[in-house]
C-alpha cells in the first residue's frame, strides 16, 4: 500500500520503519498542518476528523512511546502489544487496522472518535493512554467504554 506520513519524528518516522519493513510504499514529509486545540468536550480525534472535511479519519499508535513502539514491534505471539484504533469509517478503520498488523502490533477498535478520551494524553486513571495492553485484556476495555463503565485497572504483565 502506499503510505503518506506527515511529520518524520519520532512516531512518524517509527512507524514509516516499520512498514517499510512490511514492505509497504511509505512517503514522508515535513510539517505543513498546523495544530490548534479541540474545545470543552471534544476529543482531539473528533476535532482533528473535522478539520479534515472528505477524509476518512483514523487514530492510531499515539497510546505508546515512540522508544517502546520500536521495541515492542518486534514480539510475538501472546506478547504482542494493542494499538488501539479508534475512527468513523468501518471501512477505514479496516484498513488501518491491516497497517497496524504490518507493524507488528494487534489492532482494536476503541470505537467512535467521539468517544475516544480514554486514548488521549493525558496518562492517568481511568485511561488507555501511556498504558501497555495485550489483546486478551482488551476485549474488557472496549466492553467497558461501550457500555460507559470504567475501564478495568490497568494490567500488568511481567
Ligand atoms: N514520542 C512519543 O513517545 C509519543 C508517544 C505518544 C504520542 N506522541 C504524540 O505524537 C506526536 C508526535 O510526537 P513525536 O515525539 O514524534 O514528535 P517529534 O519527534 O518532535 O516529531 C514531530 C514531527 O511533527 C512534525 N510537525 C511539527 N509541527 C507540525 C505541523 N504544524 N504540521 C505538520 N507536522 C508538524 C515535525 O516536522 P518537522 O521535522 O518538519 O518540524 C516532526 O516531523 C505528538 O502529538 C505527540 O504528543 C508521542
Amino acid at each position: 500500500m502506499k503510505v503518506g506520513i506527515i511529520g518524520a519524528g519520532r512516531i512518524g518516522g517509527g512507524i514509516a520503519r516499520q512498514l517499510a519493513r512490511a514492505g509497504h510504499d511509505v512517503t514522508v514529509s515535513f510539517s505543513q498542518y498546523g495544530t490548534p486545540q479541540p474545545p470543552e468536550g471534544q476529543t482531539a480525534a473528533q476535532f482533528n476528523s473535522l478539520r479534515m472535511a472528505g477524509s476518512r479519519y483514523t487514530k492510531s499508535f499515539n497510546t505508546l512511546t515512540a522508544a517502546f513502539q520500536a521495541e515492542a514491534a518486534t514480539r510475538k505471539g501472546d506478547d504482542k502489544v494493542v494499538q488501539w484504533i479508534c475512527g468513523d469509517d468501518a471501512g477505514a478503520k479496516a484498513l488501518v487496522s491491516a497497517l497496524v498488523e504490518d507493524a507488528g502490533f494487534v489492532p482494536v477498535d476503541f470505537g467512535p472518535t467521539a468517544t475516544c478520551a480514554p486514548m488521549e494524553a493525558p496518562q492517568r486513571d481511568g485511561a488507555v493512554y501511556g498504558e501497555e495492553y495485550r489483546a486478551r485484556d482488551a476485549a474488557a476495555v472496549v466492553d467497558a467504554v461501550r457500555s460507559g463503565r470504567p475501564i478495568p485497572p490497568t494490567p500488568v504483565y511481567s
